[in-house]
C-alpha cells in the first residue's frame, strides 16, 4: 500500500490518529499508555499497543466475515492501523453479561452476578463530564443520533456480542463486558471503529475466573503483560 503518512491530528489516551495521503483513510498508531477512571490513574503496560492492535484485528476480521462492518483497512506494522476515516459516534456503546464494574457500583450488586439478557448502555463520549450514562432519549433529543441510529447502535452491539461471547467461549474465555464506539462514513453508514481488545472489554478465564484484561491494571491485581500476552495467544490460536 503506497500510503504516505502525514501530520497527527488527535492524541487520544491509548492512539494517536494520524492524517495520510488518502483524505479518505486515517493511521491510528497503538500506544503502551494506559489510564482508567477518566485518567485519575495512569501508566503503561509494556507491549500492550502491539497486543491491542493485533487482537483487534483478528476480531474485526471476525466480524467482517460475519456482516458486520469495521473501520478497518489493513495494518502498516505491529503498532500502525489503516482505517476509514470517520465521524465518531459521540456514544459509548457497553454491552454487559455479567455484573462488574460501573454497574456494580452504581446498582450495589454483586460482581459477578449473571444477567439474565445482555444489557446495551449508552454513555456519553465526554471526558469533561466523566462520560455519563445517557438514555436513547436524552441522545436523540440533544442531536446526538437519530431515532435510527440509536437503534442500528443497539442492534449492532447486540450482534457483535453474540459472535465475540461465543468465539471467546471456545477459547475458554467468558466475556463479561465490553465497550464499543461506531463512526459514521459521509454517506451516514454505520462502522464499528475504536478497537476491541483487553482495554475495552472484561475477559474471565472460565473455571478460575481469572481476570485477563484491563481490570488487573484498574484495581492493582499485577500481572498486566502476562494477562494481555495470554489474550493474544488465545486469539491468535484461533484464527
Ligand atoms: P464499566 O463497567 O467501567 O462501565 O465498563 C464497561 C466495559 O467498558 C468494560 O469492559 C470496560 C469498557 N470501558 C472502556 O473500554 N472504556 C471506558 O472508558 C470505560 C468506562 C469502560
Ligand atoms: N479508559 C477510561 C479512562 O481512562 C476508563 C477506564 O477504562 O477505566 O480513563
Amino acid at each position: 500500500m503506497s500510503l504516505q503518512v502525514l501530520d497527527s491530528f488527535y492524541e487520544g489516551k491509548a492512539k494517536t490518529l494520524f492524517n495520510t495521503s488518502d483524505p479518505t483513510l486515517i493511521v491510528q498508531y497503538f500506544k503502551d499508555d494506559a489510564t482508567a477512571f477518566n485518567r485519575q490513574k495512569f501508566g503503561q503496560i509494556a507491549g500492550k499497543g502491539v497486543v491491542n492492535l493485533a487482537i483487534t484485528k483478528a476480531l474485526y476480521k471476525l466480524l467482517e466475515s460475519k456482516g458486520v462492518k469495521t473501520h478497518l483497512v489493513d495494518t502498516l506494522d505491529e503498532r500502525r492501523m489503516v482505517s476509514r476515516r470517520v465521524e465518531i459516534v459521540p456514544l459509548e456503546v457497553v454491552v454487559r453479561n455479567r455484573v462488574a464494574g460501573t454497574f456494580a457500583k452504581r446498582y450495589a450488586v454483586p460482581e459477578g452476578t449473571v444477567l439474565p439478557a445482555p444489557i446495551v448502555e449508552f454513555f456519553l463520549k465526554k471526558d469533561e463530564l466523566g462520560d455519563p450514562l445517557i438514555t436513547a432519549e436524552a441522545a436523540i433529543a440533544i442531536g446526538l443520533a437519530t431515532p435510527q441510529e440509536t437503534q442500528d447502535l443497539d442492534r449492532l452491539a447486540r450482534q457483535v456480542n453474540e459472535i465475540l461471547k461465543a468465539f471467546f467461549l471456545a477459547l475458554n474465555i467468558e466475556l463479561i463486558d465490553f465497550k464499543l464506539e461506531f463512526g459514521k462514513l459521509p454517506d451516514g453508514t454505520l462502522l464499528l471503529a475504536d478497537e476491541i481488545s483487553p482495554d475495552s472489554c472484561r475477559f474471565w478465564e472460565v473455571g478460575t475466573g481469572k481476570k485477563l484484561d484491563k481490570d488487573r491494571f484498574r484495581q492493582d491485581l499485577g500481572g498486566i503483560e502476562d494477562a494481555y500476552a495470554e489474550m493474544l495467544r488465545r486469539v491468535q490460536s484461533a484464527t
